[in-house]
């Protein structure tokens, strides 16, 4: 039951990453075996940065606090929280979408758990005042280049998709995302008056090789250590940063020959995860192909409400977050799915700190809620017990506890 999440989340940062920091010397990627203070024989203490922005965002996070503290205590962990202010919740108190203070404790922290940031309040502000600049902040400059978005088709959750079952059922792959170049971040930009007196808006898909090396490497990596299919998916026949996208992932295959490599281009990728996810192991793909694909391979799994995502660099704290937004239409109301949070707190034990037993803890969790029919609004079916943000979370909560009763 629990297989889907696990192979989808079974990778640990210091393999996905190759090269430098696969050395046992490099403590990037693990930061316990130096950040962490010793607190008695058996345990270990970790800095986390905790940004739940805004919307439903705090309503997620309160109850994936719970959960991470929990299933880590029962690890010998040890979790000095800090709660900052990020996005719209920032920008009213302080004017600043990501204050300095928020952006250093992030920084210093040895993993970042962040709810969701945007709302309607704050729609029309000034570009650089958006609430979701603090994420292009964070990112840009925690340099988290590599972002992993895992969709499997959980056995209890089949019947929530939107695609018929024979289809659905089974689905379990992982979008690698590249998340610090792109159109997202790409010069020239803006908006600007022509010569004929007209506005004109635009942005540059802007790809360095190094960067394109770099995303392709922990793609492979990641594929290698799943079912080593790896499709790259671009928009050659059209754009010249996919050409070149292209070229280099091509070049990079031969240090793979373990991996099958297959190139999509974009649109026909659309296409064929609606047609037949299952023939997607590993995606690899640019911000914004991987930003509009991660959302549609969510659908798959039933929810956006469930899926979780780890954005990794070279060295420094992960970001790890669900990939849903603030949702201002239901905040506040106890409606919010948190099971995308609480897996992203279960990919931060993983990918952040090495803590994988912690992490299985709860992903066993997350499934055993399920497994009692437990469903936030949505991702309820007929025959289930709908619930509400605070309630599955204790749900989570009692089964991280639970296990440990049996096992005693
Ligand atoms: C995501 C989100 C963000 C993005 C938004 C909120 C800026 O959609 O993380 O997928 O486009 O990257
Ligand atoms: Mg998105």
């Amino acid at each position: 039951m629990a297989a889907a999440l696990q192979t989808n989340t079974r990778l640990h940062p210091i393999n996905v990453f190759p090269g430098k920091c696969r050395s046992l010397n490099d403590h990037s990627r693990a930061p316990c075996r130096v950040r962490c203070a010793a607190v008695s024989p058996g345990e270990k203490r970790f800095n986390i940065a905790l940004l739940p922005g805004d919307g439903i965002g705090p309503e997620v996070i309160s109850v994936a606090k719970n959960v991470l503290q929990q299933a880590g205590s029962l690890e010998g962990l040890e979790f000095n929280f800090q709660e900052m202010p990020v996005g719209g919740a920032a920008l009213d108190l302080v004017g600043v979408p990501l204050p300095e203070e928020s952006f250093e404790a992030a920084k210093q922290s040895d993993a970042i758990l962040l709810g969701a940031i945007g709302g309607y309040k704050w729609d029309n502000n000034e570009k650089h005042l958006r609430p979701e600049m603090a994420l292009f902040y964070l990112r840009r400059d925690l340099k988290v280049f590599a972002n992993l978005r895992p969709a499997s088709v959980l056995p209890q959750l089949v019947d929530a998709s939107t695609l018929k079952r024979e289809v659905a059922e089974g689905v379990d792959m992982m979008i690698v995302r590249e998340l610090t170049g792109g159109i997202y971040f790409g010069e020239p930009r803006g908006i600007k008056t022509n010569e004929n007196g007209e506005e004109v808006g635009f942005n540059t898909e802007f790809y360095a090789a190094h960067e394109i090396d770099r995303i392709a490497r922990v793609a492979f990596e990641t594929a290698r250590k799943r079912r080593g299919k790896l499709c790259s998916v671009d928009k050659a026949n059209v754009l010249d940063a996919s050409i070149l996208w292209r070229k280099r992932v091509t070049a990079l295959a031969s240090e793979y020959p373990d991996v099958e490599l297959t190139h999509m281009y974009v649109d026909n990728a659309a296409m064929q995860l609606i047609r037949d996810p299952k023939q997607f192991d590993t995606i690899v793909t640019n911000n914004i192909f991987g930003d509009i694909l991660s959302d549609e391979a969510s659908m798959i799994t039933g929810s956006i409400g469930m899926l979780p995502s780890a954005s990794l660099g070279v060295s420094g704290p992960g970001l790890f977050e669900p990939i849903h937004g603030s949702a201002p239409d239901i905040a506040g109301q106890d409606k919010a799915n948190p099971l995308a949070t609480i897996l992203s707190a279960a990919m931060l034990l993983k990918y952040g700190l090495g803590e994988e037993k912690a992490a299985k803890r709860i992903e066993d969790a997350v499934l055993a809620a399920l497994n009692k029919g437990f469903r936030t609004g949505d991702i309820y079916s007929p025959g289930n017990k709908l619930v509400g943000c605070k309630e599955m979370g204790e749900e989570v909560l009692k089964s991280v506890d639970a296990k440990v009763a049996a096992t005693v």
